[in-house]
């Protein structure tokens, strides 16, 4: 692992943007893999400035999120497709048919997860996936548990995950309690990954995830077997290591 302790989110989302724009320069057709969460709002907002800086283009990136709130329509403002629209897909040069998101209304959940692993693997695989962190180490929303659940899958939300997303909602009940996501496997067979976090919120989950056991009640430690990983974090968030 590469780690980076920046000094301020600013920083941190300068230097992971300039990191994805270079993986885009050097391979014009990548395909990137994105998260959501405010951790990378900084990033998406430099990552626009360096396309409207025509240091980058995204004609022919293809892009597949990691995951998608369960039961809730694309259009409803807390879905992730709406972030991601919002936050970096309207303001960039991508194609529309190159975006994936995870269909959170699908209707055969199952047919569709297979399906988004079989679209990934026919471009390819994921050059570059960029990853944020939950503050119980979930990563997409691979939550705590006994296994570390393989491909694309529909997933439980734990408590603590509710509970921290819920700042988004207006009240606490509308946060879906399901979510469809990446598998700790779709994420692991990423050629790089980029993980970033901010914030002491985060200091726990990035200790355990670098200096702990590899464990599946902390998803993100299996990070530790990757061969390509940076970590870009703040010293708040570092403050532990
Ligand atoms: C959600 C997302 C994760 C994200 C996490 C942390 O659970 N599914 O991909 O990493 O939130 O979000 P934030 O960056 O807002 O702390």
């Amino acid at each position: 692992m590469k780690i980076y302790i920046v000094k301020s989110y600013e920083e941190l989302s300068k230097k992971s943007a300039n990191i994805v724009a270079s993986q885009v320069i050097l391979k014009p057709n990548s395909v990137l893999g994105l998260a959501t969460g405010s951790t990378p709002e900084g990033l998406y907002k430099e990552l626009i400035k360096l396309y409207n800086k025509e240091v980058v283009d995204f004609k022919d990136v293809n892009t597949f999120n990691l995951d998608e709130y369960y039961g809730i329509h694309r259009h409803n403002p807390q879905s992730y497709y709406y972030y991601m629209r919002n936050n970096l897909l309207d303001h960039i040069n991508i194609e529309k048919n190159n975006i994936n998101i995870p269909h959170g209304l699908a209707e055969d959940v199952e047919a569709h997860c297979m399906e988004y692993e079989e679209s990934i693997k026919k471009l390819g695989g994921i050059d570059l996936q960029i990853l944020g962190i939950g503050r119980n180490g979930h990563v997409g929303f691979n939550e705590p548990g006994d296994d570390f659940k393989a491909k694309t899958h529909l997933v439980e939300l734990q408590e603590e995950t509710i509970k921290d997303n819920s700042r988004f909602f207006e009240k606490p009940e509308e946060v879906p309690t399901k979510a469809i996501s990446m598998g700790i496997k779709t994420i692991m067979s990423a050629r790089k990954i980029l993980l970033i976090a901010n914030g002491e919120g985060k200091a726990k989950a990035i200790y355990d995830t670098i200096k702990g056991p590899i464990t599946p009640k902390v998803p993100a430690s299996i990070l530790q077997l990757h061969k390509d990983v940076t970590v870009i974090i703040d010293e708040a968030a570092g403050k532990l290591l």
